[in-house]
């Protein structure tokens, strides 16, 4: 990374560390041990993340720190949304589990046009070798082409499956809270050669776009959290901001 960008990196963490984590992150505590668990330990999770990890690229500020956080935060949320459901403890680890395939694969052809859709086929083949049922397979490749924001998804005939699909989704959108300013946008600055004038030019169009974000979590848990996990980001993004025009607006 360019040494402008990972200054503006080091000062967005500096400030995204004086700030509170949002509840999601303090109130699950539990599912979010048991989905890192998962993600780690889980032999298909290991290796899948072996298969992945070439052929994400951290440059795009979509590569595996995004996908982990993506996995873990959609296993958490598969628990905590089938809490009361009445499930197996072993059912409801087989959703994590296709949860934390979700996040891993989500983004797996971001650098192709149309990469929910191309994303999906994919994660189709690349999953033909893992102890999955036909259906499962279709859960996570349906998830992965409706993860797309401002986007209509496509709802699936499933309860459990339409529950994988919003999980991941959400877990994908809460990325537009710190995340943003802590890894992804620094990346991506980089990558696409944007200088600091530009990125304060697109500033303010980014901010609207994270705003407009938080009407369109889908489950209950996301709609509830998420909003607090996107403003948190905006309140970090606003002092980077600030900290922007005081570092290099010219004239
Ligand atoms: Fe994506
Ligand atoms: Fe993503």
């Amino acid at each position: 990374m360019n040494e402008i960008a990972c200054k503006l990196q080091q000062e967005a963490q500096r400030i995204a560390s004086k700030h509170a984590l949002p509840g999601f992150y303090t109130r699950f505590k539990a599912p979010l041990a048991l989905a890192k668990r998962l993600f780690y330990n889980h032999p298909g999770a290991v290796r899948l993340r072996g298969i992945v990890e070439p052929i994400y690229n951290e440059a795009l500020g979509h590569g595996l720190f995004h996908s982990t956080r993506v996995s873990i935060d959609c296993a958490a949320l598969i628990h905590i949304e089938t809490e009361g459901n009445h499930l197996d403890p072993p059912e409801i680890e087989r959703l994590m589990v296709l949860g934390t395939y979700c996040g891993l694969l989500h983004d797996i052809s971001r650098e192709e046009q149309n990469h929910a859709q191309r994303g999906a086929e994919k994660a189709k083949s690349l999953l033909c070798g893992f102890s999955l049922s036909g259906e499962e397979i279709s859960c996570v490749s349906e998830a992965i082409r409706n993860h797309e924001a401002f986007a209509p998804p496509t709802p699936s005939g499933r309860q459990w499956a339409q529950l994988v699909s919003d999980c991941l989704y959400d877990a994908d959108k809460f990325r537009w809270g710190a995340d943003i300013f802590t890894h992804m946008l620094w990346h991506i600055m980089d990558y696409q050669g944007i200088g600091p004038q530009e990125l304060i030019e697109k500033f303010p169009w980014g901010m609207s776009g994270a705003a407009s974000i938080i009407e369109t979590f889908r489950t209950p848990t996301g709609r509830q959290f998420g909003p607090e996990i996107v403003e948190n980001g905006m309140e970090i993004g606003k002092e980077i901001y600030r900290y922007l025009l005081e570092h290099f607006k010219e004239g």
